[in-house]
């Protein structure tokens, strides 16, 4: 299933658009499944409706476990690299991971956890939070991850979404030189959770924590009740493997909904193609499991192929800027896969913290999350890539599943800034406002997909309905990304940011409805309108205007209770980078926030901002042109 010359990937291109059921027949022949399916793909994307490998049966377990024991079993499937560096890393071979997946598997049984409930798992990034995905993939139960920097609200929302019956946590995490209190804060959580019936806790940081009699158990107590025998669950290719929460337009995060089969089939394609994947080849993706990319990158991707998966517990920066690349030399990683983020915050350190680390085991190089610009793509490439690594620059999203559109390593020439083109079976279209598609190359517009693909969502939790209006209602017959996108003269494709009201922080998606709800639950704020600005490092700031007429005479001081009322509402990567008071907001005669207005302004361009003579009150802007020069 590996692709391996430019000519061969328009081939396969071809004929993934041609016949797509016999071309993605042919690539789900390399996966295991229980019985092979009757039906490839069955869709509308009207309702939507998408099945893939509809009467399929499998459990993704054993296409990441199970089927790799005979030959591999002693293959390292985790290398686990602590937060401090003075600290053993730990490395589970095939072998026993399988064995700590069965076990936990079935100490999830034995506490009540039974096929299609829902599993909410709030974890530091160590070996036993694959272990948990895993072993609700085993026994058919749905995970839903939540990302360790979320507030105790927010895991209360995402939990009675998903009514999750059980919780997997740990007493606390290492984040840097920081440690935080995960399990206090599913405490917190769990006051307005009734649906939660157990709690799983993992001793980590070894920090105090209460411990609720009848509810809160400890992982380490469980695992010595059970055995290691846990037979795979069947599972229908269509059965709900996992829910991820992302920001949306709206004020409510979404649960993004993945099935096994199809997902599975789409990840393992894309992780061996992508980064051209070879046996025994060291693979580390530093993104956190509790977004997609460490779901599919980090989990489902690389254990599908039999790969070697990092898992990084820490930050890039601690205890220094060159800790990333000592963890490269340590593990002899083949293949790094980061974000724009992380390539701009380490640039900013200079060449130093390179010096005198050995960078050789390197072969390729990937980025993800956010578009990369020019001047980080060219720092990656020659300092860290030593100008001899393909840098495949990955677009993708949540809902998408996989990787859709990037070049494929070694095999499509490579474009600074550009995600290139997109991977078989994928077909892109832009789209203007009025919902023509833009032939032709050197065109710009709203990027769309027309065709389904196996790791595409099915729907969002509890709520089809939303599903629809999000993503297949703005054009008739297409999934709508949310991003614009330009075609240049190759027919190459670079992605140029959202279009709708996500803002991208550090590579983490927030919706401006988000962050100005929170704001506004705060005592005193009346309004608030939140954009995003260019950041250096994170790629978008957050910008926050706010109406806010008492400010206590101390701006300064509100200004901290609001980050705070943030904080506690969504959690600190939704934190306004910059927050103006202003007496009135700019809006339209309907009531309609000019955000258009705004973004410039929070850019520092107020040389054109446009029409503005259907503004209500036009003085406004002029008012808040000159707070924010300040
Ligand atoms: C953005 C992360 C430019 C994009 C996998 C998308 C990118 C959103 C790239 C999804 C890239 C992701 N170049 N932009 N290579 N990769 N994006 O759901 O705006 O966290 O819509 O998935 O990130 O973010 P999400």
């Amino acid at each position: 299933m590996q692709i391996n010359s430019f000519e061969e990937y328009q081939r396969n291109y071809q004929l993934s658009v041609d016949q797509p059921e016999e071309f993605w027949a042919r690539i789900a022949d390399n996966f295991l499944w229980k019985k092979k399916w009757d039906k490839v793909l069955s869709w509308n994307f009207s309702e939507p409706n998408i099945k893939w490998f509809e009467g399929a049966k499998l459990n993704i377990t054993e296409n990441c476990l199970d089927r790799h024991l005979a030959e591999n079993g002693d293959k390292p499937a985790i290398i686990w690299e602590p937060n401090d560096p003075q600290k053993d890393s730990i490395t589970l071979s095939y072998k026993i991971l399988h064995e700590q997946v069965c076990r936990f598997a079935n100490v999830l049984k034995k506490n009540g956890v039974k096929k299609g409930d829902r599993v909410c798992i709030y974890m530091p990034m160590v070996p036993e939070l694959a272990v948990a995905v895993l072993a609700c993939a085993r026994i058919g139960a749905v995970h839903s991850v939540v990302f360790g920097g979320f507030s105790a609200k927010s895991i209360a929302d995402r939990i009675n979404d998903a009514q999750c019956r059980l919780v997997i946590t740990a007493d606390g995490a290492f984040r840097g030189n920081k440690q935080i209190q995960l399990k206090e804060v599913i405490d917190d959580a769990l006051i307005g959770c009734p649906s939660v019936e157990k709690v799983i806790v993992l001793t980590h940081t070894r920090t105090p924590v209460s411990m609720l009699k009848g509810r809160d158990i400890w992982w380490e107590d469980e695992i010595k009740l059970v055995d290691t025998n846990c037979p795979a669950e069947e599972m229908d290719a269509e059965d709900l493997l996992f829910i991820l929460y992302t920001s949306g337009s709206t004020g409510k995060p979404k649960g993004v909904v993945h099935t096994v089969g199809g997902y599975m089939v789409y990840a393992g394609y894309t992780f061996s193609n992508v980064f051209n994947y070879q046996p025994d080849e060291v693979f580390f993706c530093t993104a956190d499991i509790g977004w997609i990319t460490g779901h599919s990158y980090i989990v489902y991707g690389p254990l599908s192929q039999g790969a070697t998966t990092v898992i990084f517990e820490g930050i890039p920066t601690y205890p220094d800027a060159s800790r990333m690349w000592q963890v490269v030399e340590k593990h002899k990683v083949n293949i790094l896969y980061t974000a724009p983020t992380a390539i701009r915050s380490l640039m900013s350190f200079g060449l130093q913290p390179i010096e005198g680390v050995d960078l050789t085991s390197l072969r390729v190089l990937g980025s993800v999350g956010e578009p990369i610009n020019e001047e980080a793509w060219h720092w990656f490439d020659e300092n860290i890539g030593k100008s001899k690594c393909p840098i495949v620059d990955t677009w993708w999203q949540t809902e998408t599943g996989g990787i859709m559109i990037s070049p494929i390593a070694f095999v499509t020439p490579t474009k600074p800034s550009f995600a290139t083109l997109p991977l078989p079976g994928i077909q892109p279209v832009l789209v203007d406002e009025q919902g023509n598609v833009i032939e032709g190359n050197d065109v710009s517009g709203n990027l769309c997909i027309k065709f389904p693909w196996p790791g595409m969502l099915r729907t969002t939790y509890g709520d089809h309905e939303r599903c629809k209006q999000t993503y297949f209602s703005t054009y008739d017959n297409m999934y709508f990304t949310g991003d614009g996108c330009l075609r240049d003269v190759d027919g190459y494709y670079r992605i140029t940011g959202r279009v709708d009201d996500v803002i991208n922080v550090s590579g983490h998606r927030i919706g401006t409805a988000e962050v100005e709800n929170a704001i506004n639950m705060h005592a005193g704020v009346v309004e608030s309108a939140v954009v995003g600005f260019p950041h250096d490092v994170k790629g978008q700031g957050i910008y926050a205007f706010v109406i806010f007429p008492n400010a206590h005479g101390d701006e300064d001081l509100t200004r901290k209770d609001i980050l705070q009322t943030v904080t506690r509402v969504i959690g600190a990567i939704a934190k306004p980078d910059k927050i103006l008071f202003v007496s009135g907001l700019p809006k339209t005669r309907s009531g309609k926030i000019m955000r258009r207005i705004l973004r410039k302004i929070a850019e520092g361009d107020t040389t054109n901002l446009g029409d503005i003579t259907t503004l209500l009150d036009p003085a406004v802007v002029d008012e808040i042109i000159e707070k924010a020069k300040k």
